[in-house]
């Protein structure tokens, strides 16, 4: 074996090694176990040619060691090259979604009874005709007992025509003194237009105490009122009549739009119809077992598309059951 040609060939292998697994290959077979140099160390015989061998594989070893070095460093430097980040590139944009309006509206009205202490309660949909109607002191003859009116299950099971059955499951579940608010869906058999659907949201308030009156009843409504639609705003009654309230009113805003003036909104008078409310039937606590004599209590029920609606002022509540995003996202 020569070792100047050994040498010279050696280096310009690893010198021509354009990567890492070329780099490799010129290693086993310059160096390894099984090269020409390997053979000739474990031959040696003599002294000096032991020197000059082992001086000959420290030569190459460096000069591997250096090409790797070089070779790592540039394969680094091509995959951080193709890995830049252009800063200047727009982003996937994500479409970020909202509170439907109804569930905004909700959680106002939520708000503001729990600014004055109220209970939020949630009660279920399929109801007994017992709590819809039979314990709220309906008559036998009250249209909404009408399978016409009324989705019925069977004799007994309707889908809750309102959620005054709310007021019976608080007044069963525990003594007074009460102050609850329940909101959820009900559910009528109205045919669909601009201000009907045959699924709809509630909110329904009830407070039973000692000695309420007909005013705390007007305070409270317009303190609701005022903290939904702001500050300005007035309440009037107008009597009324449901079964489950004696005296029943019915509770008008003064319209928003027109400050009172009147306008398209409010057909030309001035007000807004907000429901339904009265003081507690004595029937009504007699039915659940409470004394009509030791308490008092007033009621109120509203429609919540209808809060809705005046307040985000949109024609027509279709759409908010439809889905339709063209319309939600403007709310
Ligand atoms: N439940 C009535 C309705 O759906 C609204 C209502 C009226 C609720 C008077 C009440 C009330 O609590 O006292 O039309």
């Amino acid at each position: 074996m020569d070792p100047k040609a050994l040498e010279t060939e050696a280096q310009s292998a690893i010198a021509g090694a354009e990567n890492l697994t070329e780099l490799d290959e010129a290693r086993v077979r310059y160096l390894g176990r099984k090269s020409e140099l390997a053979q000739a160390l474990r031959a040696v015989r003599d002294r000096e040619t032991g020197m000059t061998l082992n001086a000959l594989r420290d030569r190459l070893e460096g000069q591997l060691a250096q090409r790797r070095a070089e070779l790592e460093r540039a394969e680094l430097d091509q995959r951080l090259a193709g890995d830049e980040v252009d800063v200047t590139w727009p982003g996937d944009q994500f479409p970020v979604g909202h509170l439907h309006p109804i569930t905004q509206t909700r959680r106002q009205i939520e708000d503001a009874f729990l600014g004055l202490g109220y209970e939020i309660r949630d009660d279920r949909e399929v109801e007994t005709t017992e709590l819809n109607f039979d314990k709220l002191a309906f008559d036998e003859w009250h249209p909404a007992r009408s399978p016409r009116a009324t989705f019925f299950f069977d004799e007994d099971h309707v889908l809750r025509t309102e959620t005054s059955p709310s007021q019976i499951h608080a007044l069963l579940e525990r003594e007074p003194p009460i102050y609850m608010v329940s909101i959820g869906r009900v559910y009528r058999r109205d045919d669909i237009d601009a201000t009907h659907y045959p699924i709809f949201l509630q909110f329904e308030g009830l407070a039973v105490d000692r000695h309420i009156t007909l005013a705390d009843l007007k305070g409270t409504l317009l303190y609701v009122m005022r903290a939904i639609f702001g500050p300005e705003r007035r309440v009037r009654f107008r009597t009324h009549y449901f079964p489950f309230t004696e005296p029943s009113i019915e509770p008008d805003v003064s319209c928003g739009i027109c400050g009172g003036a009147g306008c398209r909104t409010c057909r030309y008078s001035g007000w807004l119809e907000m429901g339904g409310a009265g003081m507690v039937d004595p029937r009504v606590f007699e039915n659940v077992g409470v004394d009509p004599e030791a308490w008092s209590g007033f009621a109120f029920g509203c429609g919540i598309e209808r809060v809705a609606q005046l307040h985000y002022d949109f024609p027509d509540i279709r759409p908010l059951w439809e889905g339709d995003l063209r319309v939600l996202t403007q709310f």
